[in-house]
């Protein structure tokens, strides 16, 4: 297989999340450019509006005239955040630190991942959380009068981070949070161009109360996430070069591609610049013979949405990758251990489940079957990758929900290599 051409991955879900949540909650208007215009997005679009944000038609570029901090209002429909956990999660925080009632509900995959990791703190700093036994959607979330807290964070993750940021700015209170590991930033960063007190001190991040939140324009820059399946492309491929443009290098999350550099990937960074706050760079991948790696609990935060797609080029490599530390893909979109072991296994590969990740021993003997995506996006797209490499014959069953994060994957996936 040759990989060849450029291609602009669409812009950060992370980020497009937040510059929606934070021009809504802005004072001024706030203009948006290249939002990843996906299923995920479009849950934190509507679940805004129904607290009463003015957020237009997701498109291109468009301007948000924010509510101010204490302006969004009692809903009076339930907040379907669809499948997505960073909608849940940061809008839970948002509610917690206004005087309002809300019952955030979501799919049959979203219902299932755990909600205490946000309801503890929250809950501790005086908002009111309903939640089923096992933990899961429908939660309802009773808002008020908050008090400020130093939380620490039992699990890496920067969803509860950014919930716990935003209740504090909501309610005006002072907050800080303790990580185990640093997870992804955008939410500091953003708070920070918005005139924000955001400080971080080795794993401390804290956030000073205030009352006002200037509008700001975010040009939303490529999802590394994104990227990243067309890196492990480029990474299996026998002959050819890709260019991936404009994507977020923020290191807290380019772990993949530390990651395929110990493998043996050749990736350039060219024309790398500052972008709202924001590292860009293009990026300049080529093929290799992979060499097996082990990643650890460090590397994780950092690639923790890649993993699938490791997973599966590591059985292109020489010798054994072992993830350990990766306990948190068991509460993914699905169980993605479990997922992606079973299916490499039912196409020939020679997988392990671990407790807390995976062992894959690589061999290039040629994978061929049906996988079952659970309706996991990623899940999806990385099989989508290996089934391009040369021998490879995969069906994904549900190549559809690519759109939660990619609407337009297996197009860009079909323009940029050649069996
Ligand atoms: C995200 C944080 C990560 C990541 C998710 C997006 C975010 O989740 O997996 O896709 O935008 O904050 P965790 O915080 O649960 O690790």
């Amino acid at each position: 297989m040759k990989v060849f051409g450029t291609l602009r991955v669409p812009g950060d879900k992370s980020i497009s999340h937040r510059s929606l949540i934070l021009g809504a909650l802005g004072s001024g208007t706030s203009r948006v450019r290249r939002i990843l215009e996906s299923a995920d997005v479009h849950s934190t679009a509507a679940v805004l509006r129904a607290l009463g944000a003015d957020i237009p038609a997701l498109s291109d570029d468009f301007v948000i005239r924010g509510v101010g901090l204490r302006g969004l209002r009692q809903p009076s429909v339930d907040l379907d955040c669809g499948n997505s956990g960073t909608t849940t999660r940061l809008m839970a925080g948002v509610v917690a630190g206004l005087p309002v009632r809300a019952t955030f509900t979501g799919d049959a995959s979203l219902s299932r991942r755990p909600m205490r990791r946000v309801a503890r703190p929250l809950e501790a700093m005086g908002a009111r959380f309903e939640l089923r036994e096992h933990g899961g959607l429908p939660m309802a979330v009773t808002g008020g009068a908050l008090h400020s807290i130093r939380w620490e964070s039992e699990v890496a993750s920067a969803q509860v981070k950014s919930a716990i940021l935003l209740a504090g700015l909501v309610g005006g209170i002072d907050v800080s949070v303790v990580e185990t590991e640093a997870t992804r930033d955008h939410t500091e960063r953003m708070l920070m161009a918005r005139g924000v007190g955001v400080r971080r001190e080795g794993t401390v991040v804290s956030l000073a109360h205030t009352d006002e939140l200037n509008g700001l324009d975010t040009d939303v820059p490529g999802d590394p996430s994104s990227a990243a399946f067309f890196a492990a492309l480029a990474a299996i491929a026998d002959s050819g070069e890709l260019r991936l443009e404009g994507v977020c290098v923020n290191g807290t999350r380019v772990g993949f591609l530390r990651v395929l550099e110990r493998m043996g990937v050749g990736v350039r960074e060219e024309h790398r610049r500052v972008s709202g706050g924001e590292d860009v760079a293009d990026l300049v991948i080529s093929p290799a013979a992979l060499r097996g790696t082990p990643v650890v609990r460090a590397d994780v935060p950092s690639m923790v949405d890649e993993l699938p797609m490791l997973a599966c080029i590591a059985t292109r490599a020489d010798g054994d990758t072992v993830i350990t530390g990766a306990d948190e893909l068991r509460v993914k979109e699905s169980d993605r251990i479990t997922a992606v072991v079973s299916n490499l296994q039912a196409l020939g590969a020679d997988a392990e489940e671990l407790p807390d990740g995976m062992r894959i021993r690589g061999s290039r003997r040629p994978l061929r079957g049906r996988v079952a995506t659970h309706g996991d996006h990623r899940l999806a797209m990385a099989f989508g990758v290996l089934g391009a490499a040369a021998g490879n014959d995969i069906e994904v069953d549900d190549p559809d929900c690519a759109g939660v994060s990619y609407p337009r994957f297996w197009k860009d996936l079909a323009g940029v290599h050649a069996r």
